[in-house]
């Protein structure tokens, strides 16, 4: 067990090596917060399994995305802060946190909410129910999921899979914020009410606000449902397949046959 512990200590420290993170404080002693009323959940999904202690990494300062997820070297520093960001409540329990992936300068940005249980596991966006759904509509599309970049409102799981709180929001939109202006995408699409609220401010339910164009710093913006809502209301989906056909129009593309 010792053994496994040290080898893994070293693997970690390789790998924050590899970040470019040459210094760790050694006097780093990890306190578990005291536990705090958490508002209510909006489903009943699994929460993240417990960790085993001495298990690299727990939640905290060394919450770095797995080293199998690629991101854009321009991304990283933001990747590295995001890692070590404890401006939100949502530091205490995350597992990884999540911080999107994507090429840069892609057609499209996607932009959900934050990650579930899934993603918090491994520290990759949409790779749980909701996002096989959404590489469904990707591929549907005629692109690929690594030729468009899937990130977040918040880059830390809500503990229960409750929306984030408006805080919380507060406090992560600047990091989406900074990797827009790196990113550069055509379009942006806004999966979701929390999504459409933090990025443009929409008032509007999203059921209203959908299918309609905003507008990010410059860039055209699409509202639709976030595919967690059409696994629950699949009939749903012709709507959102009109907006996401809108902007294959707006990219001056059309659905493969
Ligand atoms: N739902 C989201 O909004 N984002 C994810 O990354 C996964 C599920």
């Amino acid at each position: 067990m010792k053994d496994t512990v040290s080898h893994q200590a070293i693997e970690y420290l390789n790998y924050l090596k590899e970040q470019g993170i040459s210094h760790v404080p050694r006097t780093v002693k990890r306190q578990a917060p005291p536990p705090r009323p958490q508002p209510a959940s909006r489903s009943t999904a699994a929460q993240s399994p417990p960790h085993t202690p001495g298990q690299m990494p727990p939640n905290g300062a060394d919450a770095l995305p797995k080293p199998a997820l690629s991101i854009p070297a321009a991304l990283q520093p933001i990747a590295n802060e995001i890692a070590a960001c404890h401006r939100c409540p949502l530091a205490a329990t995350r597992t990884y946190t999540v911080p999107g992936q994507g090429p840069l300068q892609p057609d499209i940005l996607f932009v959900g909410e934050g990650p579930g249980a899934d993603e918090d596991a491994q520290g990759i966006a949409f790779i749980g129910r909701a996002g096989k759904l959404l590489t469904k509509m990707i591929t549907a599309m005629g692109y690929t999921r690594e030729e468009v970049f899937l990130g977040n409102i918040v880059k830390c799981r809500p503990p229960g899979n409750r929306a984030p709180t408006r805080e919380e929001m507060a406090d992560c939109i600047p990091y989406l914020k900074q990797q827009i202006a790196i990113i550069q995408p055509k379009t942006i699409i806004c999966m979701g009410a929390t999504a459409a609220r933090g990025l443009v401010q929409e008032t509007l339910p999203i059921g209203k606000a959908r299918g309609h164009w905003r507008e990010f710093e410059g860039i055209p913006v699409m509202l639709t449902f976030h595919p967690a809502y059409l696994l629950r209301d699949p009939r749903k989906k012709k709507d959102c397949w009109a907006d996401l056909k809108a902007v294959l129009t707006r990219l001056d593309k059309a659905p493969p046959k």
